[in-house]
């Protein structure tokens, strides 16, 4: 089987489409909305994200510079063989280093990597504070917090940056259209 014979199959293309930003600044949020409009189109996909992977996969890694880049190795491997499978996968991680995200890009064929970078201001990510943690990290209770004590490298050419303070169906638009299936 090659990759044009699994393009026939599903009847579309393939990519790993990698969303990278903060916690809070709204990955998981798009990356269901763009799962969810995909699979109206009749294109097979699916997310990855720290509820299907830190619970199962990875559950063995925490939050140190070491163990999250494992985290996003594994979760580049996995995406490797989702996509040479012929399904487009999504993904929401932090990714906080570009090197591992450069990484998980070199191990992808030529134009399947897609990165979109969550271009949420951390003073936004942090007066959300959906789930109460950048005020746990500010206190000194989670060590290593992106954006407060560990660092956030911000991509220099993602393929998409999404502003998430326009409409969500409005950015979901931006990156189905660009990902041209
Ligand atoms: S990554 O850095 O390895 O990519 P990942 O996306 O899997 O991180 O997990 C981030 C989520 O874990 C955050 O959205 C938050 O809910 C939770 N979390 C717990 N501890 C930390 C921490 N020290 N830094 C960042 N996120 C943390």
């Amino acid at each position: 089987m090659t990759p044009d014979d699994r393009a026939t199959l599903f009847g579309h293309r393939s990519c790993t489409v990698w969303f990278t930003g903060l916690s809070g600044s709204g990955k998981s949020t798009l990356a269901y909305a763009v799962e969810r409009s995909l699979i109206d189109r009749g294109v097979a996909a699916y997310v990855l994200d720290g509820d299907n992977i830190r619970f199962g996969l990875n559950r063995d890694l925490g939050f140190s510079a070491a163990d999250r880049t494992e985290n996003i190795r594994r979760v580049g491997e996995v995406c490797r063989l989702i996509q040479d499978a012929g399904l487009v996968v999504i993904t929401a991680f932090i990714s906080p280093y570009s090197a591992d995200r450069d990484a998980v890009r070199a191990i992808h064929p030529e134009g399947r990597f897609v990165e979109v970078f969550v271009d949420t201001p951390l003073e936004l990510c942090e007066s959300r504070d959906v789930k109460g943690l950048y005020a746990k990290a500010r206190a000194g209770e989670i060590p290593e917090f992106s954006g407060v004590s560990a660092p956030y490298e911000r991509p220099e050419r993602p393929e998409i940056r999404v502003d998430t303070t326009r409409p969500l169906g409005e950015c979901v638009q931006q990156i189905v259209e660009a990902l041209d299936l």
